[in-house]
């Protein structure tokens, strides 16, 4: 499987022919300036984490343009049936696996919150667990840690894990050392920082502070893509 950063939350995994784009936050993301045109992009799936505009994004242009079926809680999907009228969608909600053509996807708790940049509702925020490939990817989506991790510990044999690091709205350092404990996924790969001031995390610290677990610490730049 191959997994793409486009910078703060934004993913691209490839799973054998399927694209699926996570978060696209393109338009106003400083990290994704210069390493990704939205017409670059041409998903089959967009997955969408939680309403907040730093992942919700740019999720309407690229579906339009693309006609990639978008997978979000109920409250999302319905948004965008109603404001956009595109009905290319699937929704889930916590705790629910639904199998795909290309795998099966589960979509898990995150302890954070959810609305639109309208202030309407956008339902409780989520994380998803893709197993594809004989993979088995956990992206948290923007979360503080919870307890649970520890069940998606036991239940999925993690191989790569993405969590946010940048502290102040989400998860920081401290915390996603926390995390891993419970989730013991093979490979972390850091996500929502660096992006904005607020999220300025000293990223060789992080590192140093995983190397304490058993799980391998996967900076990327944005632009990087690895395959595991
Ligand atoms: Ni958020
Ligand atoms: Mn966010």
């Amino acid at each position: 499987m191959e997994l793409t950063f486009f910078g703060h939350s934004t993913l691209m995994l490839k799973t054998g022919s399927t694209r699926i784009l996570v978060d696209p936050f393109i338009t106003d993301n400083p990290a994704a300036e210069g390493v990704v045109a939205m017409t670059d992009l041409d998903p089959d799936f967009i997955l969408v984490t939680h309403a907040h505009g730093d992942h919700f994004g740019d999720t309407v242009d690229i579906a339009l343009a693309t006609g990639a079926q978008v997978v979000a809680n109920f409250e999302i999907t319905s948004y965008l049936t109603r404001a956009a009228g595109y009905d290319n969608v699937l929704s889930m909600n916590s705790g629910g696996s639904v199998l795909f053509s290309f795998g099966t996807l589960t979509m898990t708790y995150a302890r954070h919150s959810s609305s639109f940049e309208d202030g309407s509702y956008g339902g409780n925020p989520n994380g998803f667990v893709l197993q594809a490939e004989g993979r088995t990817v956990y992206i948290a989506g923007d979360t503080a840690p919870f307890n649970e991790m520890s069940w998606l510990g036991e239940e999925f044999n993690l191989d790569l894990a993405v969590l946010p690091i940048g502290d102040r709205y989400t998860m920081g350092i401290k915390g996603s050392v926390r995390a891993l404990k419970m989730l013991k996924p093979k490979i972390v790969v850091p996500v929502h920082y660096n992006s904005f001031p607020e999220l300025k995390t000293d990223v060789d610290e992080w590192v140093t502070a995983v190397k304490g677990t058993d799980c391998r610490p996967q900076v990327m730049d944005p632009g990087e893509t690895i395959t595991f």
